[in-house]
């Protein structure tokens, strides 16, 4: 008996060691993803492992915190530290660097706890970690959308060190790869010229991906990015990292290779002139980073993002979106009321919901008549609109559309009320001559009296025209000459404060008018992020609307954004282009038109309404439905891709000729994501008065498997020629 006895206390104590031997591994996993951390036996903590979902629970023990990391094996045991700190035995970027009050330049996190909590459509993990010398804590976020296969972490960094500790690093998060070649994917850009991508392969060393420009700030590259691991980025296969920060300032990605081949890949605010004092007990808050890692190549990493961003992020994901006719490209600065009235008459004709008046409304001492003056005195010239923003409303009412309005509170031009008052709200070099960008200097929105002046724009408007139905909220500007008034001998905290001083309005802006749907727009589209995206259901991609050109602009855009969030609009951009190839392109996103109708032919104009009634009629399908990426233009003289609805029984095609060659062997376009086993009805819609369908297989049913698997012809030999197809299953 006492044999027996001893025996099974043996047993329990047994199970008790392996218990404990049990390595702590955090799971953070979608339906598709697993990322895993685990705490080593020094009691930091180390990514294992991110890549395809793992099937057995019990295979989440067999990873070692420093084997993943193929260290230096005998020589010594280094792992890929989840959020490294500079200074310690890690000899490559660093996520974090703190300065500590006595000088000292390292920190090593240590594991406290973890906890996980459900939240909308995902499982938030929080991870404590502490520093075991200096009374420092890191939390790191990670919340995994199960459905949507998205992960998005973000870190928080706190302190109660006597005097101020300086962070010179902060990024977002640290993600690591081992494989046998890693190929990035760039999306530059300038002002007409945007999300142009290109290809690389990461060799040893960094490869950086940044920007300075502080406010108009992803003008020259865009913060997103893809990844190919083992083989280039491709659409429809292979393994792809893409990761976009929410962000509406500097960022900057770090892809550094290291000695034994192993990718790391660091998002975060960009450092640069941004050495940031953070007192004790504030909390520093990095921006988000949104990634998935799609097996299938990156067109269903872009069908995972939409999702997410429709259902989780942007602002309105789930809503409609207003049709609409703005005045730009059409009148510039050159218009007065009954112009604009006529125009609201005009996009009553075209059967869009709204009338969209942009630049140049305001202004009287200065008034905005180019673009060189009355930037910040957002009251109504009224030697141009004598009535005021009332009578605009009450005469597109009259005409039977809502009414929008364009507004850069952002910026002030040196001629105008505004600057004569507050010189010290913008931006500006105390002794050096001043460099104008556009005319315009930046507000200093790290001030909060500046962020209550340019929330006041909104609610001023609001207030005087409740039934304003939309904003276009414009930046054209970088942050020049970098100095802020307010900050004084905080100057480096600049850059950061300043665009927490921009969310901190347009916060403002949202709860108070959570209904009234926003455009963000920058100079074309050179603020295009998912934090700033919060607040705004939708952004301009660009000003060059040349059709050709935006194919390119739009297959790049969408690789991270829904079309939802996607403003397109016909213009007078590329004559040579006919009016339906133009419109066709647009309708593949937010449908809008900047064009004075006398541009327009009698069929052109019934052409166009009828563009814009099949728009609405099936806008559920464009804007809410699943996009497939099928024929892409960087690879071929055409485009195409199409959407489906989410019960499959919608689905249209957009096929576009560019400048196909003299007798090029033309491909067949199998659609994707339809019914294998329902029939569909073939139609060729948007065609012009009196034209015939040149589709051959117009009127004619297929079943959704032949469809997919044989396809359509809908490609043809002329440059610049489009076809839209609506396909209807029985
Ligand atoms: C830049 C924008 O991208 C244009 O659409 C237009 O609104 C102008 N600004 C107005 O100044």
């Amino acid at each position: 008996m006492k044999k027996t006895l001893l025996f099974l206390l043996t047993l329990l104590v047994f199970a008790g060691a392996q218990a404990d031997n049990k390595k702590k591994v955090i799971r953070i996993g979608t339906e598709q993803t697993d990322l895993l951390l685990q705490v080593g036996d020094n009691g930091r903590l180390y990514q294992t492992y991110l890549g395809p979902k793992l099937r057995h629970e019990a295979d989440l023990q067999l990873f070692d915190w420093y084997v993943m990391a193929g260290s230096d094996g005998a020589i010594s045991r280094r792992g890929w530290e989840a959020y490294a700190g500079g200074g310690g035995e890690d000899y490559f970027e660093p996520a974090l660097t703190v300065l500590h009050n006595d000088g000292n330049p390292c920190t090593k996190l240590y594991y406290v706890s973890h906890q996980a909590e459900a939240v909308e459509g995902g499982t938030h993990i929080t991870v404590l970690l502490r520093d075991d010398q200096y009374p420092l804590e890191v939390k790191l976020h990670y919340v995994a959308y199960a459905k949507e296969n998205v992960i998005k972490t973000w870190t928080e960094i706190v302190h109660h060190e006597k005097r101020p500790v300086v962070l010179s690093a902060y990024t977002s998060a640290m993600l690591y790869f081992n494989r046998n070649a890693y190929y990035l994917t760039e999306f530059s850009s300038d002002w007409a010229r945007e999300a142009q991508m290109s290809s690389q392969q990461l060799q040893f060393g960094k490869k950086v991906i940044d920007t300075t420009l502080g406010s108009r700030a992803a003008m020259q590259t865009h913060p997103f990015f893809e990844v190919g691991l083992d083989q280039p980025v491709n659409e429809q296969q292979g393994e792809v990292l893409m990761g976009t920060l929410g962000w509406t300032g500097n960022f900057r990605f770090t892809f550094e290779v290291d000695n034994v081949g192993n990718l790391r890949v660091i998002p975060g605010i960009n450092p640069y002139a941004s050495n940031y004092e953070l007192e004790a007990g504030r909390t520093f808050t990095t921006p988000e980073f949104i990634f998935t890692l799609s097996q299938h190549g990156a067109a269903e990493g872009s069908r995972s993002l939409h999702e997410w961003a429709r259902r989780y992020s942007l602002k309105d994901g789930m809503g409609s979106r207003l049709t609409l006719l703005n005045n730009w490209e059409n009148t510039g600065f050159d218009f007065n009321q009954q112009i604009l009235a006529d125009l609201m008459k005009d996009a009553k004709n075209l059967g869009v919901d709204m009338f969209l008046l942009d630049d140049g409304w305001f202004g009287n001492k200065h008034p905005r008549k180019d673009d060189h003056a009355g930037l910040g005195d957002w009251d109504v010239t009224r030697s141009k609109l004598p009535e005021g923003i009332p009578a605009l409303v009450k005469a597109a009412k009259e005409a039977g559309v809502k009414f929008g309005i364009w507004i850069e509170p952002e910026m002030v031009n040196p001629r105008s009320e505004l600057f004569e008052k507050h010189p010290d709200w913008a931006i500006k070099l105390p002794n050096r001559s001043t460099y104008y960008y556009r005319n315009q200097l930046v507000l200093d929105l790290s001030n909060p009296k500046v962020q209550d002046y340019v929330y006041g724009v909104v609610e001023n408007i609001m207030k005087e025209n409740p039934e304003v139905a939309f904003f276009k909220w414009d930046c054209n500007s970088p942050i020049t000459n970098a100095y802020s008034p307010y900050l004084k001998t905080k100057q480096s905290q600049l850059y950061i404060d300043h665009v927490r001083g921009v969310y901190n309005v347009m916060r403002r802006v949202k709860e108070n008018y959570p209904q009234v749907p926003m455009m963000l727009c920058s100079g074309g589209g050179a603020r295009c992020d998912y934090e700033a995206l919060k607040y705004f259901t939708e952004f301009w991609c660009s000003d060059n609307t040349d059709p050709i050109e935006r194919l390119y602009i739009q297959w790049g855009f969408s690789q991270f954004f829904p079309a939802k969030a996607m403003c397109a609009h016909v213009t007078s951009w590329n004559k040579k282009t006919s009016v339906k190839f133009r419109t066709d392109v647009a309708s593949m996103c937010k449908l809008g038109f900047d064009i004075g109708l006398q541009d327009l032919t009698a069929d052109e104009l019934v052409y166009c309404r009828q563009a814009v009634a099949n728009w609405k009629r099936l806008q559920g399908v464009i804007l809410d439905g699943t996009q497939y990426r099928l024929v892409s233009p960087y690879e071929s003289n055409h485009m195409a891709l199409n959407y489906v609805s989410k019960d499959a029984a919608k689905a249209l095609l957009f096929a576009y000729d560019i400048h196909p060659r003299f007798k090029e062997k033309l491909h067949r376009v199998k659609p994707q994501g339809l019914d294998p086993d329902r029939t569909y009805r073939v139609e060729e819609i948007n065609l012009m008065p009196g034209a015939k369908p040149t589709l051959k297989a117009h009127g004619m049913s297929f079943s959704g498997d032949y469809l997919m698997k044989v396809g359509l012809e809908v490609f043809g030999q002329e440059a610049a020629q489009s076809h839209v197809v609506e396909l209807t299953a029985d």
